[in-house]
């Protein structure tokens, strides 16, 4: 088990290009696999979460020559696989994996790390088995048997793009069109990418509709990932910066981090650059006075904008004057790890005080925090959101189980060593 530790620092400044978009990578991986004439995806994330999909669209046949920055998939034809899939640590690939697989009538076996194995895949399962697929697992292992699937219109009970993904991948190789609804706007990244490679994709309000159909080509350069970015963002909200996250994708559907730091009074700009395809993207420089840092609520349809940001918010909340609180966020709980309780002990841990509630918590600052040791629990975010309040910290933080932060940022601590002092 690797450790981290992260010392207190008095400032956090400097320049930053975070690591490519985790999101927008597998979706290229996978939709570029089903390209008719191929895809030429410019800078991907090498975390292993996306190296894991990589592998799995080879284990599907898909042509895959990987170089330096990019990575060129050969139009390719797909077939089912006796051998087992590894989706490692990773929820998208395994779900979005599953619409591809069940759509274009494959079977395979979808198998995940310990995290994994407890996620639940009924919100995958149900959908698909609505369009006629053959599938099996409430949790991983999944299992889908080839069969021929129709489209469906879903209404999905949860802001979720893993599940909305899920059933328009499987919608590209169903009879019929597929709509999927939901009750309030996840990332949009899937309908983007579907649309830009030759599919035919509507959305209207929270209803997003495909016609089946085979992508075209895919040519893509990943931005920055905004989840990756707000580590460093609320670093320098804490200790004034001034600090510049580059090339940062800042699609509306992923910045409810920026209207988080403005309710909280963190004072920082955004320069808008040319996107060369479906995603806008800015660099986001924060210089602001932490003495002024005010409590903030998140709630409702602001939930889905920031769900992974939510533990570094967290952690942001004990340094503001007055309690924050989080609502409306259950999903948590079916995380990489259940975050409401590894934030709850983790802060309680360096002597926050932090209040919980099914659905959330709420957090009264501001406080001094003290260093201890804590426990990654196999949760990249988790462990990369501790070594962030490390830096506000009295004493030495130990973050036990680091390795888990390869899955999506594999130079952090080589940044955040770079980039405080
Ligand atoms: C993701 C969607 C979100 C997010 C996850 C990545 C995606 O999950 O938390 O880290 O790439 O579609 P849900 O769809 O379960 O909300």
């Amino acid at each position: 088990m690797e450790e981290l530790v992260a010392s207190p620092a008095s400032r956090f400044w400097g320049e930053l290009r975070p690591p490519s978009d985790k999101s927008i990578t597998h979706r290229a991986y996978l939709i570029g696999a089903l390209a008719a004439r191929g895809a030429l995806i410019r800078k991907p994330l090498r975390g292993q979460d996306c190296e894991d999909t990589l592998e799995l669209v080879k284990a599907l046949g898909a042509i895959v020559e990987a170089g330096d920055d990019s990575v060129r998939i050969r139009p390719s034809k797909l077939s089912s696989t006796a051998a087992p899939l590894w989706c490692g640590n990773s929820g998208t690939t395994l779900r979005l994996a599953a619409g591809l697989i069940a759509g274009q009538g494959l079977s395979a076996v979808l198998t995940g790390d310990e995290s994994l194995s407890k996620r639940p895949m009924r919100r995958i399962v149900e959908p698909l088995r609505e369009m006629g697929a053959d599938i099996q697992g409430d949790t991983p292992p999944v299992t889908i048997q080839a069969s021929n699937l129709h489209g469906i219109e879903y209404a999905s009970p949860i802001a979720s793009a893993q599940i909305k993904s899920c059933v328009l991948l499987a919608g590209l190789g169903a009879e019929g069109d597929t709509s999927v609804s939901e009750p309030s706007h996840s990332r949009d990244h899937t309908e983007r990418m579907l649309g830009s490679s030759g599919v035919s994709v509507r959305v209207e309000g929270l209803t997003v509709t495909i016609s089946p159909g085979r992508p075209e080509h895919l040519e893509v350069d990943i931005p920055a990932d905004p989840s990756s970015a707000a580590f460093f963002l609320v670093a320098a909200a804490m200790l004034g910066g001034p600090l510049t996250a580059k090339s940062v994708c800042v699609n509306p559907t992923r910045s409810g981090i920026l209207d988080v730091l403005a309710e909280a009074g963190v004072s920082f700009t955004l320069v808008r650059s040319e996107g060369t395809d479906s995603e806008p993207i800015a660099d986001i420089c924060v210089e602001t006075k932490p003495e002024d840092l005010k409590p903030f609520r998140v709630g409702g349809a602001l939930i889905p904008r920031l769900i992974d940001e939510i533990p570094v918010l967290a952690v942001l909340a004990t340094q503001c004057n007055g309690t924050s609180e989080f609502r409306d966020a259950r999903e948590l709980r079916v995380k990489e790890s259940d975050r409401i309780e590894a934030i709850a002990s983790g802060l309680r841990k360096m002597g926050a005080n932090v209040e919980v509630w099914e659905d959330g918590f709420s957090v009264a600052g501001p406080t001094k925090l003290h260093g201890t040791t804590i426990e990654a629990k196999g949760d990249h975010r988790i462990a990369m959101s501790f070594a962030v309040a490390g830096l506000k910290a009295e004493g030495e933080t130990r973050i036990l189980g680091a390795e888990t932060i390869r899955t999506s940022f594999p130079d952090f601590e080589q940044e955040l060593r770079r980039l405080a002092n």
